[in-house]
């Protein structure tokens, strides 16, 4: 009897253990690229803040017609991006390495990449008619 008792448990404990391997290689799994994790988006839209891209390009990135244009969500490819930012042609500041690492600017790219696209024109009732 005592033995079928102590069976169960160390089941129960090899079930749970399992379950919590499983879990924990899902939350280590890096996000594919192309795909940045949320926790990554999240740094990046504070730091599109405080470089004060937003003061430009609008706290979602969605530009306006007289400060700066709409980054996202298909921004350019990665390489001309951060060559655009780091020698901008017009009017926008320029963010060398110095001010603004690498690191950072990817971060700023990711939160781009995954702002929400705008709706389409079609589908706002006012500009429909
Ligand atoms: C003072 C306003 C201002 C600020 C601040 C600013 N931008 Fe800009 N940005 C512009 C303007 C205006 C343009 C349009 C081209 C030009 O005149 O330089 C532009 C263009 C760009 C472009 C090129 C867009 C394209 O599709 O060709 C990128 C990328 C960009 N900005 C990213 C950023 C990022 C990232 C930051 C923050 C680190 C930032 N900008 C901060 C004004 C600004």
């Amino acid at each position: 009897m005592e033995e079928v008792e102590k069976v169960k448990t160390s089941l129960i404990l090899a079930v749970a253990l399992f379950a919590a391997m499983t879990l924990t290689a899902v939350a280590q799994t890096p996000a594919p690229a192309g795909q940045p994790s949320a926790a990554t988006v999240e740094e990046g839209k504070k730091l599109f803040v405080s470089y004060g891209c937003y003061q430009c390009h609008g706290y979602e990135a969605q530009g306006s017609s007289a400060t700066g244009p709409r980054l996202g969500p298909r921004p350019l490819p990665y390489a001309g991006f951060s060559r655009y930012v780091r020698r901008p042609a017009g009017q926008m500041p320029p963010y060398t390495v110095k001010t603004m690492a690498d690191a950072d600017l990817e971060k700023i790219y990711a939160f781009i990449q995954t702002r929400p696209a705008p709706k389409a024109v079609d589908s706002i009732p006012l500009l429909a008619k």
